[in-house]
């Protein structure tokens, strides 16, 4: 069997680091907002080229904080792609605030920037554009939209822990951005994690008393917060792993460019050449896909749609029911995700090419 992701292969790759980091987090006694934390947020923020990183419990709460910490909330129109992981809906609403979709470019599943422009009214306050499946979008003409109408940008970086815009890594270009530690994501925890990075000071100490109940010191309670921690053993065992994230990153554009080129019968999503993606995935676009799944998941092989259901036909979704999003119709019933990741054998990446080529 050829899974989708094997994160037992990559335990067993560093185990003794990894062991010795959750031993030491034992020893220490302190396993909430502790070294660990404040280690881990120094390394990610300068490995990701920013000056503070905030680490909090998920990924979609890094969303929601981050919101909260430029004061967008009740009301406000938060700007996202239609085709994305609910979850970046999900963390616009649980800061209060309205998600507005836009479609997506049928090539590359970014967010389609001309149309973003149509949907800006008098209530939008940010744009939040997600660097699907590991690939930046194109940040320059974005940004130039969000300044000439005066709205924050918030990077949905979940996928995209360690791609590159230029030469700079996706992340550093927001107000905010939002990272996700899920345990299947380039940089992954062995539960939930995230973070928010920002270079806005003022971002920075809002999101410090925001993740912790809203206090400015212990049982001072300056605004509303919640609770969303990054603990210690996660903050230990991240650590260990952002040493190697370059180096995995670096494997899966190997066997993106191995799949590239060696498989002939389906199409992929596009890779832009302005950057460098991280491959969190390897997407497939193919018409047969129900077929193709059957005959891959017989062979042994796991596959997986991201995603099938575009956001605004997601029941627990009620606006723009029946506005039409060619790009993301597209996508979602074509796209699935072929395994990609760095402990993937060479023995495995042969059969899972012979097996579309032979696929008819
Ligand atoms: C694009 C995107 N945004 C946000 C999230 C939310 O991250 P988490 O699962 O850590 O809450 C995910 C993860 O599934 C994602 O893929």
């Amino acid at each position: 069997m050829i899974l989708l992701n094997d994160f037992k292969k990559q335990y067993h790759s560093i185990q003794t680091e990894i062991d010795d980091a959750i031993k030491r987090v034992l020893e220490s006694g302190w396993y909430i907002m502790g070294k660990e934390l404040e280690a881990f947020e120094h390394e990610f923020a300068s490995y990701i080229g920013v000056k503070y990183c905030v680490g909090v419990a998920s990924g979609t709460e890094a969303i929601a904080l981050s919101l909260m910490s430029l004061g967008i909330g009740k009301d406000d129109e938060v700007i996202v792609p239609c085709f994305t992981a609910f979850p970046s809906i999900t963390g616009i609403i649980q800061a209060g605030a309205i998600p507005v979709l836009v479609d997506v470019n049928p090539g590359d599943g970014l967010i389609n920037i001309k149309k973003i422009e149509e949907k800006i009214t008098s209530k939008t306050m940010a744009i939040l554009p997600v660097h699907i499946y590991g690939q930046s979008c194109d940040m320059v003409p974005l940004l130039k939209i969000a300044s000439a109408h005066k709205l924050k940008v918030i990077e949905d970086c979940a996928q995209s822990t360690g791609a590159l815009y230029g030469e700079k890594k996706a992340g550093s270009f927001g107000d905010c951005s939002a990272f996700s530690f899920y345990p299947t994501k380039n940089l992954g925890a062995i539960g939930d994690g995230g973070a928010v990075c920002t270079n806005s000071k003022d971002c920075y100490e809002k999101l410090l008393q925001l993740r912790n109940y809203g206090q400015s010191k212990r049982y001072y309670h300056d605004v509303e917060g919640i609770n969303s921690r990054l603990d210690e053993i996660q903050a230990a065992i991240l650590r260990v792993k952002l040493k190697y994230l370059d180096t995995w990153n670096q494997k899966r554009r190997c066997i993106a460019r191995i799949y590239r080129e060696r498989i002939k019968t389906v199409d992929f999503i596009d890779e832009n050449d302005y950057g460098q993606p991280c491959y969190h995935l390897f997407v497939i676009k193919c018409k047969d896909r129900e077929r193709l799944i059957e005959y891959l998941n017989k062979i042994g092989i796991n596959v997986l749609i991201h995603y099938p259901v575009p956001v605004n036909r997601q029941k627990a979704f009620i606006r723009q029911k029946n506005e039409h999003f060619p790009g993301t119709e597209f996508l979602s019933s074509q796209v699935l995700s072929l395994p990609i990741y760095p402990e993937l054998a060479n023995g495995e990446i042969e059969t899972i090419i012979s097996a579309i080529n032979e696929f008819k």
